[in-house]
């Protein structure tokens, strides 16, 4: 046995402040770290722990899950975290010193691996807001003329809705919703510059774009299993490139972290119009009314699900681009991601 001190180290988020969720993750936390590091045996001993959490978690003591689930043998030191502009909430952080291990395997589970924005290394923009706001268009601008790359995070809950109603698999039925999700396999992937959407490998960028698939994906993407792939998916993305993203949570859930937040909204009346105009000139037959309702109703769907809806973020800002051109509307957010950008230099 070598007598090297390793530090190990491990974070999980937490679903709820519940003294349930928070005990079930911590221990899966700590089970994972125990077993991918062979720690407890005669060879690999813990030997000091330190537990943080964020001090939105109060129902219950993440350090005293470490003690109760009787999985790492070793003194427990726990603490506060003080608040971090921008940090990733509901989040448990372990760092473990064990002698013995030649190397670390660093744990992260549900989405942690999340960097303080003062430690991050890339750049994202967060614009979120309803469907037809002109997200997608102002985001591909922006990406382009800024050298970003745009992650059009509504597109990877279209192909998911796809991939269910191919599976005949129906919005109420959970085991079967869990069963495909294990079996898809989403990618995302950029030839010049463009988003390339591939379902279990082939390219479904011309069919998500579908009216019918719009509202699947509305469906869908109200499931937590659901959300929880895509959100690790673009987590992921967003910490290896500048990216910009679009979708409904991004400022609240997925990057909370995030330097840049907008909420792009604009008039039921003028989305639907908006939405129309794209779907005729695809040569899609609709009439004005049916897709004024389908907006209404993908709204209510996304504001009122229980995880995640869409919501704008206390610190994004806020445009109402319903008598703006597009142009205005870049010119606006550009000035916006161009000071965020040089405070940071
Ligand atoms: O932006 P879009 O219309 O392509 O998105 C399709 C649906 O996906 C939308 O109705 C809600 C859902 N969505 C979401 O819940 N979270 C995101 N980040 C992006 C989209």
């Amino acid at each position: 046995m070598n007598d090297k001190i390793a530090v190990i180290r491990g974070a999980t988020t937490v679903n709820s402040d519940t003294a349930k969720d928070i005990c079930e993750s911590v221990t899966e936390l700590v089970g994972k770290l125990v077993s991918e590091n062979g720690l407890n045996t005669e060879d690999n001993k813990p030997i000091f722990c330190i537990i943080s959490s964020t001090a939105d978690i109060t129902a219950y003591y993440p350090a005293r899950a470490v003690r109760e689930s009787g999985v790492l043998d070793c003194p427990l030191f726990s603490c506060l975290e003080p608040p971090i502009k921008g940090s990733l909430p509901m989040c448990v952080r372990v760092m473990v010193e064990a002698v013995g291990l030649d190397s670390a395997r660093h744990v992260y589970l549900r989405g942690a691996k999340v960097l303080r924005p003062d430690l991050c290394g890339t750049f994202a923009v967060a614009i979120d807001g309803p469907s037809g706001a002109g997200k997608s268009t102002i985001a591909k601008l922006l990406a382009k003329s800024l050298n970003m790359t745009y992650l059009d995070t509504g597109a990877m809950y279209r192909a998911i809705g796809l991939k269910m109603h191919n599976s005949g698999i129906n919005i109420s039925d959970e085991a079967g919703i869990n069963r495909i999700l294990c079996d898809t396999d989403i990618s995302v992937e950029y030839k010049d510059g463009v988003q390339k959407v591939y379902l279990d490998g082939k390219d479904v960028g011309e069919e998500i774009r579908k009216h019918y698939v719009s509202k699947l994906a509305s469906d869908f993407s109200a499931i937590e299993s659901v959300r929880k792939k895509l959100v690790e998916m673009q987590r992921k993305i967003a910490s290896e490139r500048d990216c910009i993203l679009d979708g409904r949570d991004i400022g609240t859930k997925v990057l909370p972290n995030a330097p840049v937040k907008f909420f792009l909204t604009a008039s039921t009346e003028v989305r639907a119009k908006r939405r129309y105009d794209e779907l005729t000139a695809k040569g899609e037959k609709c009439d004005f009314v049916t897709v004024k309702k389908d907006i209404e109703s993908r709204d209510y769907n996304d504001s009122h699900r229980k995880v995640d809806p869409l919501k704008r973020a206390a610190d994004a800002i806020e445009i109402d681009s319903s008598d703006m051109s597009v142009e205005q509307v870049v010119a606006k957010m550009t000035e916006e991601i161009e000071r965020k950008r040089g405070e940071r230099k």
